[in-house]
């Protein structure tokens, strides 16, 4: 089975071929990415109605990009996957209207993805997958949360963001220092430059006794310190800033995430989402999960952020587990589609096409 994933939810278009057997961890076989950052960075964040033109004109060179370096034309393709929610409409629109047209011309099957879904699933793509059941913490620009992930496609929410993402903290806070779009790797960056005690910045919800995140008032903070420093503070005090920032960011994850796996008795823990990619973040879960005898799994560093292979290979994990009916023989193909711009992880099945 050749599927072939389309991603398009928000600054980044991305194509992926990933063959499965019908057991065996699905291999991914090709892949093209390409990044709208540029684009957006005048901006200081995503405009969605450009993200949807540059997802049009990037899609089909990106296709056929992913199938060479496959070594696999468009007609060996036996399933097309592409992200159906959530995300910007618009930008979703366009994934899920090439693909299913493309479906269409080759009769074969497609599949909404839930993008979500695509990044939880992401370190099956590693060296080192992980077995079910784990805890998941999905940390994105959109996104924070702790799910019980027992199974492909069974997934309870442990808690969430109650108003910010983890990844927006970043973001927002790298753009109050001047760092630009997306702030996350350049605060990042900078933090390694800077004392993480220098400021003692808030750790919402630490101690709320459940498994929910806050992080608006930490963007706060981060504002009120700032302004403190003046018009022009210098490189060192700003280091300062983004480190204590990225340390309160950084061990909120990490406690939650600890207290999730204590709350589930499970010893294992996958982080995905953009926000994965920071090494800080890394660095404390690895050493937490020590204490704890846990075992943690990432994604590979440059599958974290959106990427059409996840889709891909989350289509393979549900094609292999079942739960794809379309994919039967015998069945009609129904090529309409819809997306899902909200579209709450827990409620996967609840609307599946
Ligand atoms: O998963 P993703 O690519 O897109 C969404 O689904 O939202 O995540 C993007 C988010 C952005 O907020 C970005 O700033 C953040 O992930 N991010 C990082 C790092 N790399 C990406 N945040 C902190 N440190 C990083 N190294
Ligand atoms: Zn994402």
């Amino acid at each position: 089975m050749y599927i072939l994933g389309i991603e398009s939810s928000c600054d980044e278009t991305g194509v992926a071929v990933v063959q499965a057997q019908v057991s065996g961890t699905p291999v991914l076989l090709g892949a093209a990415l390409y990044s709208q950052i540029a684009m957006h960075q005048d901006f200081g964040g995503v405009v969605p109605e450009l993200a949807s033109r540059d997802h049009i004109q990037r899609v089909l060179p990106l296709t056929e990009q992913a199938l060479k370096e496959a070594k696999l034309s468009l007609q060996d393709i036996d399933l097309l996957a592409f992200t159906r929610g959530p995300g910007l409409a618009g930008a979703l629109l366009v994934g899920a209207g090439v693909a299913s047209g493309m479906a269409m011309g080759l009769r074969i099957p497609s599949v909404g993805m839930h993008h979500l879904e695509g990044h939880l699933l992401s370190p099956f793509l590693s060296a080192d997958p992980p077995e079910f059941p784990f805890v998941a913490l999905l940390v994105s620009g959109g996104h924070s949360q702790l799910m019980r992930v027992d199974a492909v496609g069974q997934y309870e929410l442990l808690g969430e963001t109650i108003d910010d993402a983890a990844g927006e903290a970043f973001d927002k806070s790298a753009k109050l220092m001047g760092l630009g779009y997306p702030g996350g790797p350049a605060l990042a960056a900078l933090a390694e430059l800077g004392n993480p005690k220098t400021f003692a910045l808030p750790r919402p919800l630490l101690h709320s006794g459940n498994l929910d995140f806050s992080f608006a008032g930490l963007k706060t903070a981060v504002m009120v310190q700032h302004r403190k420093l003046g018009v022009q503070p210098s490189h060192a005090q700003l280091a300062d800033l983004a480190a204590s920032t990225q340390a309160a960011i950084v061990d909120v994850l990490v406690k939650k995430s600890m207290a999730a796996l204590r709350q589930t008795g499970l010893s294992r823990l996958v982080v995905a989402g953009g926000v994965g990619a920071n090494t800080s973040l890394r660095q404390h879960m690895n050493a937490a999960c020590a204490t704890m005898s846990a075992r943690v799994h990432y994604p590979e560093l440059h599958l974290c952020t959106d990427n059409g292979a996840m889709i891909a290979m989350a289509a393979a994990l549900r094609w292999q587990a079942g739960l794809l009916p379309m994919t039967k023989p015998g069945q009609r193909h129904d090529y309409s589609f819809n997306v899902r711009p909200r579209w709450p992880l827990d409620a996967i099945d609840a609307c599946a096409h």
